[in-house]
């Protein structure tokens, strides 16, 4: 038997209604702020990822899935979103276009290679924003709402927003220096990892897992003491943006992100649910002011985020969110192989008029029958044999109400579509009968 490769998964029918629930939550907010969707493709030039995400990041050092083609290039499949967008904004120059400041927003697969566990896989699903032309920090705080938003729409309340600033280009190279001054004694102090950073991204020993606790990193100089006055003052207006949209967060200072490409704003989501494990981060984004240019791009600032769309479903657990109900309108039992031609009839005119019909294609007893109808969660069971098509009628039964019926065959969309359209007792948010407490 085949398996599937390890860090990956499926997403069984039973749970793809919960993803397609989370899938409309975010193109809804994504309306909401008006962000427009763009696509780009699975896999790139691996250069991409190199000059972008930066090469002595965990993420292209060690996690990229790489592969030539048959033509020899190198190709990556992408480990994140940031980057095929940014391409593709400069290749398809939509920073010209009339809308001067493009927000975009993209769903599907990235992959990196790393040790798998809760919440953590190789092949994972990340919702990512980004918006491209306006260095106001007005637009960082856009994107932390959003990102906000897309939690609150989906009922999750125990989160964390985490913010910090990394500044431009000169606090960033001011910082580095006092970092990397302040280190120097000590680099033998921590852990291997860290000491290989020291020399290609001493940024990432700020929030380095093993040495975290540790007194060196604790007194260490933070970015936001190395800020210009310009950066200061994006930062100073974000939080002054943020508190007047009612948007809890707490100043992180260590918080630095593990992509190069980060200038001014970084924050971080956290859920604080059990059922995430270790994992708890479920977005991530920032700043990145060079980076449009660094690929070639003109001067244009940028912003954005990602969610990992798996730690999201996880934190959903929390709140035993289901997302919509999976259900049918009508499942149709055909008693007989005489009664199939008419059957299918109805049913073809059932579906043409937009319900949703199943029937049992294994000729099985009454009993699976109903059984099926069930388990579709069919609002109406229709049951059609010898007698009913002797008389022209069909018996109907309504599931929710348990009013059954005989009508005539001509009426049975009629009949469907005029029950659908009355009024239910039931609470659209909580399905529960006659419920006063959900808005
Ligand atoms: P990131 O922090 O690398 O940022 O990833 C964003 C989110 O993707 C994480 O917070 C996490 O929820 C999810 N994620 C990352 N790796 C995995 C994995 N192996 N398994 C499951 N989920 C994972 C970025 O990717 C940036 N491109 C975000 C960004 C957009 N910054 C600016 N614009």
């Amino acid at each position: 038997m085949q398996r599937k490769m390890k860090g990956t998964y499926d997403i069984l029918p039973s749970e793809s209604s919960r993803w397609q629930a989370v899938e409309r939550a975010i193109r809804r907010v994504s309306k909401i702020y008006n962000y427009k969707e763009i696509r780009t493709p699975i896999f790139e030039q691996s250069e991409l990822f190199h000059r972008s995400v930066g090469e002595d990041t965990d993420i292209v050092s060690k996690e990229t899935y790489d592969f030539k083609d048959r033509g020899d290039r190198d190709n990556t499949l992408r480990p994140e979103g940031t980057a095929g967008v940014v391409r593709s904004v400069i290749e398809n120059k939509l920073y010209a276009a009339d809308i001067p400041v493009q927000k975009l927003y993209y769903m599907g697969p990235m992959f990196r290679y790393e040790r798998p566990q809760k919440g953590r896989y190789r092949q994972f699903h990340q919702f990512g924003a980004e918006a491209f032309g306006s260095n106001s920090p007005l637009l960082d705080a856009e994107m932390i709402s959003y990102a906000v938003s897309v939690l609150k729409s989906l009922k999750l309340k125990e989160v964390t927003v985490k913010i910090n600033s990394l500044g431009d280009s000169q606090s960033k190279e001011d910082y580095k220096i006092a970092l990397l001054n302040y280190l120097e004694p000590n680099v033998k102090h921590l852990c291997k990892d860290c000491q290989t950073r020291y020399k290609t991204n001493p940024l990432r020993i700020l929030d380095c897992k093993v040495d975290k606790g540790s007194l060196v990193l604790k007194e260490a100089p933070k970015p936001l003491d190395y800020l210009t006055k310009e950066s200061q003052e994006h930062f100073d207006n974000l939080v002054k943006y943020l508190d007047q949209m009612d948007i809890a967060y707490t100043i992180d200072k260590a918080l630095v992100r593990g992509l190069d490409y980060y200038t001014h704003t970084v924050f971080e989501v956290d859920a604080n649910v059990s059922s995430l494990g270790a994992q708890k981060t479920l977005c991530g984004g920032g700043r990145y002011n060079n980076l449009v240019n660094d690929l070639d791009g003109p001067d244009i600032p940028a912003v954005g985020f990602a969610f990992g769309i798996e730690r999201l479903l996880l934190a959903l657990e929390s709140i035993d969110y289901k997302g919509d109900a999976e259900y049918i309108h009508l499942f149709m039992m055909i008693l007989g192989d005489d009664q199939k031609e008419d059957a299918a009839k109805m049913i073809q005119r059932c579906r043409l008029g937009g319900l949703y019909v199943d029937t049992d294609f294994l000729d099985r007893s009454m009993k699976s029958k109903f059984n099926q109808a069930e388990s579709h969660n069919a609002r109406f069971v229709a049951i059609y044999g010898a007698n009913e098509k002797e008389a022209n009628t069909i018996n109907i039964k309504d599931q929710e109400s348990g009013i059954q019926e005989t009508i005539e065959t001509d009426q049975l969309y009629t009949y469907i579509m005029t029950k659908l359209m009355e009024p239910s007792s039931k609470c659209e948010t909580c399905e529960d009968d006659d419920c006063d407490d959900c808005s």
